[in-house]
């Protein structure tokens, strides 16, 4: 693909900004390795992601779900952050006001250095007791022991610390990044398909309230209608460019 000139009016928005917000998506992981949702790749033994990310899947067969996960997990301890990824830490540096608010449940924005990141679906590497305790911690083994499913030490079976599709989204985090969007002068939207509500109306908050919208994805989505710039390129070549173009024009 020909790299496509970096809008100056979107570089000049980005170093003007206070406030910088982020949505990013399962493409920003792509060049690490990982794969998107929404393609065939994204299949696990013939089941969609969608059958087994459930509440009602985990009540009918924890230890299949518990399968997928640690498969999932497994995978992508073997994934590491990419040249968007840290882009991104260095756009936070440089930014008044940084938020970044991820889909993604690999935590390779907090590997990767990214700090006030909001992660909307949960975090894969962290495990949440269904049981009376609640309780809540991270576990970074892959594969985890056998047999499956896990269990808390109260006895009551573990879940991963992600939203399944049919939950709430975690209502205190949902809140942080709507105001955040609410209050953005630039937000930027990667590598996202923009169908999972309701992440993706993020950015039509962030539109609608004034903010400069802008997409990098090599694919049209449901949010390129809502941004002013496209940057029809993978993740990990224009991120580095776009903040490379950030800081010249910084001086
Ligand atoms: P999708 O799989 O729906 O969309 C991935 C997007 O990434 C597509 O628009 C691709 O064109 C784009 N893409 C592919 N490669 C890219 C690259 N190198 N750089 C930039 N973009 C690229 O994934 P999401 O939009 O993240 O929910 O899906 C949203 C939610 O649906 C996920 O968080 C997950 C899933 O079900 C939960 O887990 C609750």
């Amino acid at each position: 693909m020909t790299e496509q000139a970096i809008p100056g009016a979107l570089v000049e928005a980005l170093v003007k900004a206070d406030a910088v917000v982020v949505l990013t998506g399962a493409g920003m992981s792509a060049e690490s390795g990982v794969p998107t949702f929404r393609g065939n790749e994204g299949l696990w033994q013939g089941h969609r992601p969608e059958e087994l990310a459930t509440p009602l899947a985990f009540r009918k067969d924890p230890e299949k779900v518990w399968e997928f996960y640690d498969w999932r997990r497994t995978f992508l301890a073997a994934c590491e952050p990419n040249a968007g990824h840290r882009a991104l830490v260095r756009l936070e540096e440089i930014a008044d006001e940084f938020t970044l608010i991820t889909q993604n449940v690999d935590g390779l924005h907090g590997t990767a250095g990214s700090r006030n990141v909001l992660e909307v679906h949960g975090n894969i590497w962290r495990v949440r007791c269904t049981g009376g305790c609640r309780g809540e911690h991270e576990d970074r083994r892959a594969p985890l022991p056998r047999p499956l499913p896990p269990r808390c030490t109260c006895k009551s079976l573990l879940r991963p610390g992600v939203v399944w599709f049919g939950e709430s989204l975690p209502a205190e985090v949902f809140e942080q990044a709507s105001r955040a969007s609410e209050q953005a002068d630039v937000f930027l939207v990667v590598g996202t398909s923009g169908a999972v509500e309701p992440a993706a109306s993020l950015a039509r908050v962030a539109r609608a309230a004034g903010a400069v919208v802008a997409e990098i994805n090599p694919e049209g989505s449901l949010l390129s209608a809502v941004s002013r710039f496209i940057l029809r390129e993978g993740a990990a070549t224009a991120l580095p460019r776009l903040v490379a173009a950030v800081e010249a024009a910084r001086g």
